[in-house]
């Protein structure tokens, strides 16, 4: 059941102003009148979204996140490819990321687009990019829905095949921004970067010595000629101030000192990590909040994705509840943490159970979920509450009784290749080719859905939605 008693009040669409003493950061004596970013809490809310992971054996959904929890979450991620690959009526695979799911946990939560391009950025064209802001339109206006797009997330890594490559990343980004906001301005543009923990993540050898002089003298910004802890780890990827509204970073606690082990986290740690320290040798990294949070008032931010990984196969010391209650109570819920970094308006939870190849190159299965384990949950559940109104939540809605799709396929299994409307937009395999720095889970079979599947093409499109209601 969601909570009725969770308190909530109206993000405001419209622009709020505030003034920033920018003297107390040494730019300039002169006080600046600046705006508010879209969807931010007013005030000193903060709002918390999920990732959720539709795939088999997990099958999550926005609606059981908002029952488990007891608050209506208002910011769900998904993730899709560009060029978007079709969807495919045979396998599953490929198609938009599974709007409907939202739509189906009847709150007004936003939708949170993260596009990776997987082949490269050369292989994006402005088609592609036209195609994914007629997407994102039809959330906007025909489901009323905000959405915020974080597109090619992570870039500094060449975990992604697109990583490591300053300049046509922020070739691809203007490209990105020009385009998808010709179709639906509307859409807030997430600039997320990887943590600087750990930069240049191995990567000063044979990744740097392959890249262009260009790159290269783009990355080595302290110029002493090479890739070093020494460079800065954010701004060679910045577009610029003119073509981002939000500013996100991965963070996670995976373990100190080793990230196969269950060791509870140094209190502090992520205040460390977000303000320039490694909370593990206590080196200076780059920082990130100040001059992407602090120093850019007219941007909100915001952990685009963040969570501590419990070790399933380490019979450590540390409990999952124990680890995971650390995680909340250090960088989610600890209200100092709240107060000294007010410009972090949104949390976004990796609630992913994940096998990632570890530091040491084996295997590592990691839950990072805080909904499947009771004692998590509960404490989540209680700290959010105790905190009042600091969290602000999504308001109820009624789903659309019908949405229409044209381009559908009839009923036949054949592809379709402009299929972006959310009712065709099924739960879905995980795609193959999910970048991730993480690896990747065991492929679960698809039986369930093939068969809400075949029975929503049975049904045809119109009145499929009623269908899919009662699956
Ligand atoms: C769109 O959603 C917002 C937020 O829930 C709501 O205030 C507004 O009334 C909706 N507009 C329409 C046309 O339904
Ligand atoms: C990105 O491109 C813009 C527009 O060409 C430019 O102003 C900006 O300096 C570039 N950013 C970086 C980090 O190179
Ligand atoms: C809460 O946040 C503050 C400020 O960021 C930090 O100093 C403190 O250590 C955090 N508390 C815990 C329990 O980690
Ligand atoms: C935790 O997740 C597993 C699947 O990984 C599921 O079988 C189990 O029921 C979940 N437990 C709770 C308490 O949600």
């Amino acid at each position: 059941m969601l909570a009725s008693t969770s308190t909530s009040s109206r993000r405001s669409r419209t622009r709020t102003r505030r003034t920033v003493a920018r003297a107390a950061l040494g730019l300039a004596a002169l006080a600046t009148v600046t705006s508010a970013a879209q969807f931010e809490p007013p005030n000193d809310q903060v709002l918390l979204g999920f990732w959720f992971d539709s795939a088999q054996p997990y099958s999550d959904t926005p609606s059981a996140i908002n029952n488990n929890l007891g608050f209506n979450v208002p910011v769900f991620q998904m993730a899709q490819a560009i060029p978007l690959p079709p969807f495919d009526w045979v396998t599953g695979a490929g198609g938009p990321a599974p709007e409907n799911q939202i739509e189906k946990s009847a709150t007004d939560a936003a939708v949170f687009l993260t596009v990776y391009p997987v082949d490269g950025f050369q292989t994006v064209t402005d088609d592609d990019f036209i195609a994914l802001g007629k997407q994102i339109l039809d959330y906007q206006v025909n489901l009323n829905r905000t959405v915020f797009l974080r597109y090619a997330p992570e870039m500094q890594g060449t975990w992604m095949k697109y990583g490591m490559q300053p300049q046509a990343f922020n070739q691809s980004w203007h490209d990105m921004y020009t385009l998808v906001k010709s179709v639906a301005p509307e859409t807030i543009m997430v600039w997320a970067p990887n943590t600087p923990q750990g930069y240049p993540y191995g990567q000063q050898g044979t990744q740097y010595n392959a890249l262009s002089a260009v790159d290269k003298a783009l990355l080595d910004t302290n110029n002493n000629g090479q890739l070093d802890a020494g460079d800065d780890a954010l701004a060679p990827y910045y577009p610029g101030d003119d073509v981002v509204d939000w500013i996100g970073l991965s963070i996670y606690y995976k373990g100190i000192p080793s990230d196969t082990q269950n060791t509870i986290q140094p209190n502090g740690y992520c205040a460390n990590v977000i303000s320039g320290t490694n909370p593990e040798s206590g080196d200076a990294i780059t920082p990130w909040y100040g001059p992407y949070c602090d120093q850019k008032p007219d941007k909100a931010c915001m952990f685009a994705e963040a969570g501590a990984a419990y070790h399933v196969n380490d019979a450590g010391t540390a409990t999952q509840a124990a680890l995971q209650q650390a995680w909340l109570k250090d960088c989610v819920t600890n209200s100092s943490m709240l107060d000294a970094f007010p410009r972090i308006k949104l949390y976004m939870q990796f609630e992913y159970e994940k096998t990632e190849t570890a530091n040491n190159g084996q295997d590592d299965l990691r839950d990072y979920r805080l909904l499947n384990v009771t004692d998590v949950r509960q404490e989540l559940a209680a700290d959010l509450q105790s905190l009042g109104t600091r969290f602000s939540w999504a308001q109820s809605r009624a789903p659309p009784t019908s949405i229409s799709s044209p381009g559908a396929p009839a009923a036949t299994n054949s592809a379709g290749t402009s299929i972006i409307q959310a009712i065709t937009a099924t739960t879905r395999p995980r795609p193959t080719t999910f970048p991730s720095l993480f690896g990747s889970t065991s492929d679960g079979t698809q039986r369930a859905e093939w068969a809400e599947l075949g029975i929503m093409v049975a049904a045809g499109v119109v009145g499929a939605w009623t269908v899919m209601r009662t699956l």
